[in-house]
């Protein structure tokens, strides 16, 4: 199989961390880049838990940082489920790792320019640096292979009633990276609440024996109890890291063609996506929406490239 290049765009966040342990990891991917953005907790840690991450695994990927802000709002982070940190629950090295000194933005920009139209993005925060690049330049937009996001949900959501944490986050930008005409395939709620990391799954992962294996189980040990807290449940998604699946095993997943636009009115939908699930609106698809996921193959995916590290 041809690697699937892509790019990975995170506000690391402990699934975010496993969705770079997997990319970097996947035998079929080439990670060409990280770029990081205010999300889950502030600019500055989502970037340094990237570095951390990718000291921690040995991988040789330039991260980026980007946007300290979403475009309108104020900013909203998560720390109830990430901790202070971001990434609590794991042993943190000192780092020695760097981030590049180009912002995510201009890196953006500037591959997907120099691309033959063979990148795929995935963002799995906030869509605040997609949108900026879209609008600095818009011809980048063709130059998209797609873009397969965490994001969004048809039914309903986690951060409001109505919507979903990493639109929530940024609803404008979520809003621009909507209408921009690129191909999207949204891993929403519907299919990322499926991928539920359990205690069984923890100790299986753990049991590889690497240091993948261990960080997997720190890290969703963490969320699990965090996730409890909040939502009174036994088990944590591990979001992210379906929408990296994808582009490698599409066959385990079930999208549907819809209409999908975001509500940036600021009534008590705001940040919702608005999915045309009974394609009432009659306007041409503009996402295919993640809805059903083959739940044991997907963990003996996630499995076989933990495995892959020493
Ligand atoms: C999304 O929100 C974040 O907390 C996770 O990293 C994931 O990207 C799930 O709603
Ligand atoms: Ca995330």
């Amino acid at each position: 199989m041809e690697k699937v290049k892509m790019i990975l765009d995170c506000d690391t966040g402990h699934d975010d961390a496993i969705a770079i342990m997997f990319a970097a990891g996947h035998p079929d991917i080439e990670l060409l880049g990280i770029t990081t953005v205010s999300g889950n907790v502030t600019l500055d840690k989502t970037t340094s838990n990237t570095l951390q991450m990718c000291q921690q695994l040995h991988l040789d990927v330039p991260v980026y940082a980007g946007m300290d802000r979403p475009l309108v709002r104020e900013a909203y982070h998560a720390p109830e489920i990430h901790g202070e940190t971001g990434l609590d629950g794991i042993e943190f090295e000192e780092l020695t790792y760097k981030a590049q000194p180009k912002h995510a933005v201009n890196f953006l920009i500037d591959t997907f320019m120099a691309s033959d139209g063979d990148i795929t993005l995935v963002p799995v925060g906030p869509l605040t640096n997609v949108a900026m690049a879209l609008r600095l330049e818009p011809r980048i937009a063709k130059k998209m292979k797609r873009i397969v996001l965490m994001g969004g949900s048809c039914g309903l959501g986690n951060s409001t009633p109505s919507a979903e944490f990493n639109i929530y986050a940024d609803p404008e930008a979520a809003h621009v990276v909507f209408h921009s005409g690129v191909d999207i395939v949204m891993m929403g709620l519907d299919l990322t609440l499926q991928a539920e990391t359990t205690g069984e799954i923890v100790e299986r992962m753990h049991a590889i024996g690497n240091k993948a294996g261990k960080l997997f189980g720190d890290i969703m040990s963490f969320t699990i109890g965090t996730v409890k807290e909040k939502y009174g449940k036994d088990a944590c998604a591990v979001h992210d890291v379906t929408a990296v699946a994808y582009l490698v095993a599409p066959e385990l997943f079930e999208t549907v063609p819809m209409y999908t636009d975001i509500d940036i009115n600021h009534g008590i939908s705001y940040g919702r996506t608005v999915c045309d699930c009974n394609h009432v609106t009659g306007l041409p698809a503009n996402a295919h929406v993640g809805m059903g996921l083959n739940v044991p193959k997907f963990w003996e995916l996630v499995e076989s490239v933990i495995r892959r590290y020493e």
